[in-house]
C-alpha cells in the first residue's frame, strides 16, 4: 500500500468518510471508496444513479436520504443531524453521493456540521458526470486550439437567495451546465445574451449508464430538444470535436 492509503484503517477511530460514487456506471468508483464502503457500519446515501455500488458494503446498515425532484425526502439540517447521530454511534460511516461530493452536492455543509462536532472526516474524491461524463462519450471539455477553459454552472440556483450569482456571462471556451434541464429554455436565452445561437450544444442524457443518450444541437436549439433528467447540457466549440470525433449514427 502507497502511505495515502494508509488513512483507511479499521477500528482505531470513529470516522466519517465523504465518498463520491462517480456518475452511473458502478466501475467508475476509487479503490478507496470501495475500501471505505467495505469497512462501513452504516451508509447514507443520497439517491444514486445506480445502486449497485451499495454491494460493497454487505454489512452496513443502509439510510436513504436522497431527495426527489420537487419534493424533498429529508432537509438538510435533517441530513446533517442523521450523520452526527450516526457518527456518534458508529466507527465508519460513509456518506456516499453521486459524482464527486463537492460538486453541487453540498458536501462542504455537511463536512462543516460534522467539524462542528469535533468528528473525523475524511473526503473521497468521485468521478464527476460534469467531466466523467463528456469523457465517457468522447467530447472533452478541453481541446487543444479549439478550448482552453471550462466552466461547470448550476442551471437551478437555490430559489431562496436574495441575489442571484449565476450571471450567465462566463467567458470560459466551455461550459457545462448540470441541473438546468427544468430551466432549459431560460438558461440558453440567458447565456445566448453573450454567446451565438449557432455555438454548438450537447445534451447527455444518463451518462454512463445504459440508456445513455446524446441529443446535438445549438444554444439556439437545444431547449426544443426531448430531453430527460438527469442530464447536463455542453455548449462550446468542442462539441464540434466530439461529432469529428464519433459516427453520426450515435445522435438523436
Ligand atoms: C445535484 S447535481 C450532483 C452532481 C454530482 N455531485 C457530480 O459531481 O456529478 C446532479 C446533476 O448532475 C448531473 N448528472 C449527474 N449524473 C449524471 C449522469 N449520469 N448523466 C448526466 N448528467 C448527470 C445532472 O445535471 C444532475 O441534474
Amino acid at each position: 500500500l502507497h502511505q495515502s492509503d494508509s488513512n483507511i484503517k479499521a477500528g482505531d477511530e470513529m470516522v466519517v468518510y465523504l465518498v463520491g460514487a462517480g456518475p452511473g456506471d458502478p466501475e467508475l468508483i476509487t479503490l478507496k471508496a470501495v475500501k471505505a464502503l467495505e469497512m462501513a457500519d452504516v451508509v447514507i446515501y443520497d439517491r444514486l444513479a445506480n445502486e449497485e455500488i451499495l454491494k460493497h458494503a454487505p454489512h452496513a446498515k443502509l439510510i436513504y436520504v436522497g431527495k426527489k425532484a420537487g419534493e424533498h425526502y429529508k432537509s438538510q439540517d435533517e441530513i446533517n443531524q442523521i450523520l452526527l447521530k450516526e457518527a456518534k454511534n458508529n466507527d465508519t460511516v460513509v456518506r456516499l453521493k453521486g459524482g464527486d461530493p463537492f460538486v453541487f452536492g453540498r458536501g462542504g455543509e455537511e463536512v462543516l456540521a460534522l467539524k462542528e462536532e469535533n468528528i473525523s472526516i475524511e473526503m473521497i474524491p468521485g468521478v464527476t458526470s460534469a467531466i466523467g461524463v463528456p469523457t465517457t462519450i468522447g467530447l472533452p471539455v478541453t481541446h487543444r486550439a479549439v478550448a482552453t477553459s471550462f466552466t461547470v454552472v448550476t442551471g437551478h440556483e437555490d430559489p431562496t437567495k436574495k441575489e442571484k450569482q449565476v450571471k450567465w456571462d462566463y467567458t470560459a471556451d466551455t461550459v457545462v451546465v448540470l441541473m438546468g434541464i427544468g430551466q432549459i429554455e431560460e438558461n440558453t436565452r440567458e447565456m445566448m445574451k453573450y454567446r451565438d445561437p449557432e455555438t454548438p450544444a450537447c445534451v447527455i442524457e444518463s451518462g454512463t449508464m445504459p440508456e445513455e443518450r446524446i441529443v446535438m444541437g445549438t444554444l439556439g436549439d437545444i431547449a426544443k430538444k426531448d430531453i430527460k433528467s438527469p442530464a447536463l447540457l455542453v455548449v462550446g466549440n468542442v462539441v464540434n470535436v466530439f461529432k469529428e470525433m464519433t459516427s453520426k449514427e450515435l445522435f438523436y
